[in-house]
C-alpha cells in the first residue's frame, strides 16, 4: 500500500469535516417520515452530521426538530426538502381502477383521498431560514435563484443531491456548495430531477461517483448502498469527500422503526429490493413485498403520480402499520439493507468509521 494513494482522500475528507465542523465524514441520510431528532442526535455525538428530511413537515413541526437536536447536541444538521414537481395531471380512469386495485390490499379508497396536500413549500424553506442549520440540501431538483441567494447570504451551505453527470453538472452551475452523487442502490425515492426520469437513467454509485467526481470541483458526498465500513471506505477511494448513510442507521432503536420493518431489513438482500412507484407515486427503492410485486406485475393498473397515490396508499398503509402486516407498510430500503445493524446509532456510527479505517489507514 502506497502512503501517497491513501493520504490524498483523506486530505480532502478532512477539509470537507473542517468546512461542516464534524469529525467524521459520515453523514445521516434526510430521510422523510423515519429521521426523528433522537436518530440525529446519536449521529452528531459521534462526530457525524444529523439529518431531519422536512418533506412532510409544517413550520412548526420543523421548528420543534431543531429544537429538540439543539438542545441535547452540539452538533450540526442537516434540514432537506423536495424541489415541488409540476402540478399532477388527473386521470379519473386510471385513478378509479389504482382505487379498485388498492381497495383490495386495505380500507376501501374514497376519490378525496387523492387530494393530499403537502405543506407550504415556501413556508418550509422560509422556516428553514429562520433554523439556520449547516446546511440546507435539496433532492429532485434546484432551489430557486433567490433561495439560494438567501442560504448563501446567512452561511449556510447547500448540498444538491443528483443522480447523473447532468445534474451534477447543473446543481453546480446553480451554485451548490456540494453535490449528493445518489445511486440506484438508494433506498427510498430516487432524486431525479424529473420524475419520468428517474426509472430510465438508473445509475450505480460505484459507476457514477468516480464521473461526478471528475465532473464537478465542488465535494461530492456519495450516496446509495453504504451500510459497512468497506463501502465507506471505497466511496472515500473514489473520490467523495463523505458518504450519507440513510438504510444502515434504520435499525438503530433511535430510528424508532416498526419493529416488523427492522426486522425484515435485517434479511433483506440486493434482490429482495426494488424500485416502485406503488407506495407514493414517485421512484423509490423498497423491500419487494407482497404488495410491491403485486403492484408490478402484468395487469396491474398504472400507479397515479406523486402525491395522489401516497393519499391513495393511505388507508392500506395505516392498516398494515394496525395490524403489524409487512406485507403492505411501506418499508423503503436500499440494496446494503443486509448490513444495516441494531446498534445505538452513536456506536454504530463509530463503529462504521473504525472499520472503514482499516481500508484506509
Ligand atoms: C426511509 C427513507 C426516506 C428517505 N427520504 C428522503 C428525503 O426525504 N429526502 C432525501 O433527499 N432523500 C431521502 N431518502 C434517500 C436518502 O437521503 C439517501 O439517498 C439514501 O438513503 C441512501 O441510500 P441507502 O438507503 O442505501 O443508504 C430516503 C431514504 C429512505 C431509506
Amino acid at each position: 500500500m502506497s502512503t501517497s494513494v491513501f493520504s490524498r482522500p483523506l486530505a480532502r475528507v478532512e477539509a470537507f469535516q473542517a468546512r461542516l465542523e464534524i469529525q467524521l465524514p459520515i453523514l445521516l441520510a434526510p430521510m422523510a417520515g423515519a429521521c426523528p431528532p433522537s436518530l440525529s442526535i446519536a449521529v452528531a455525538n459521534a462526530g457525524g452530521l444529523g439529518a431531519c428530511g422536512a418533506l412532510y413537515m409544517n413550520p412548526n413541526s420543523i421548528l420543534a426538530w431543531a429544537d429538540e437536536f439543539r438542545r441535547q447536541c452540539q452538533g450540526e444538521f442537516q434540514m432537506n426538502l423536495w424541489i415541488p414537481d409540476p402540478p399532477a395531471i388527473r386521470n379519473a380512469e386510471a385513478e378509479d381502477r389504482q382505487r379498485d386495485f388498492l381497495s383490495a390490499w386495505g380500507p376501501a379508497v374514497t376519490e378525496e383521498m387523492g387530494e393530499a396536500v403537502l405543506p407550504d413549500f415556501e413556508a418550509q424553506c422560509q422556516t428553514l431560514l429562520a433554523v439556520r442549520p449547516k446546511v440546507i440540501s435539496s433532492i429532485m431538483g434546484l432551489y430557486e435563484s433567490a433561495f439560494i441567494s438567501e442560504m448563501k447570504a446567512r452561511g449556510i451551505l447547500w448540498f444538491a443531491t443528483a443522480t447523473t453527470v447532468e445534474e451534477a453538472r447543473a446543481a453546480e452551475a446553480a451554485g451548490a456548495d456540494a453535490i449528493v452523487a445518489q445511486g440506484m442502490e438508494a433506498g427510498g425515492h430516487r432524486g431525479a430531477f424529473h420524475a419520468e426520469d428517474a426509472e430510465r437513467q438508473m445509475v450505480g454509485l460505484i459507476a457514477l461517483l468516480p464521473q461526478v467526481v471528475d465532473t464537478v470541483s465542488v465535494p461530492v458526498i456519495a450516496a446509495g448502498g453504504i451500510s459497512d465500513g468497506r463501502a465507506i471506505a471505497a466511496a472515500l477511494i473514489l473520490g467523495a469527500s463523505a458518504v450519507q448513510i440513510g438504510t444502515g442507521f434504520l435499525r438503530c432503536p433511535e430510528a424508532q422503526l416498526h419493529p416488523g420493518y427492522a426486522e425484515r431489513l435485517s434479511h433483506t438482500y440486493g434482490h429482495q429490493t426494488r424500485i416502485t412507484r406503488a407506495f407514493t407515486g414517485r421512484s423509490g427503492r423498497s423491500i419487494s413485498t407482497r404488495y410491491v410485486e403485486a403492484a408490478a406485475s402484468p395487469g396491474a393498473p398504472a400507479p397515479a403520480p406523486f402525491p395522489i397515490q401516497r393519499g391513495f396508499t393511505r388507508p392500506m398503509r395505516d392498516d398494515a402499520v394496525l395490524h403489524g402486516d409487512v406485507e403492505r407498510m411501506k418499508m423503503w430500503a436500499g440494496q446494503a439493507a443486509h448490513f444495516a445493524q441494531p446498534q445505538p446509532a452513536q456506536i454504530l456510527t463509530q463503529q462504521l468509521w473504525e472499520d472503514a479505517s482499516q481500508y484506509l489507514f
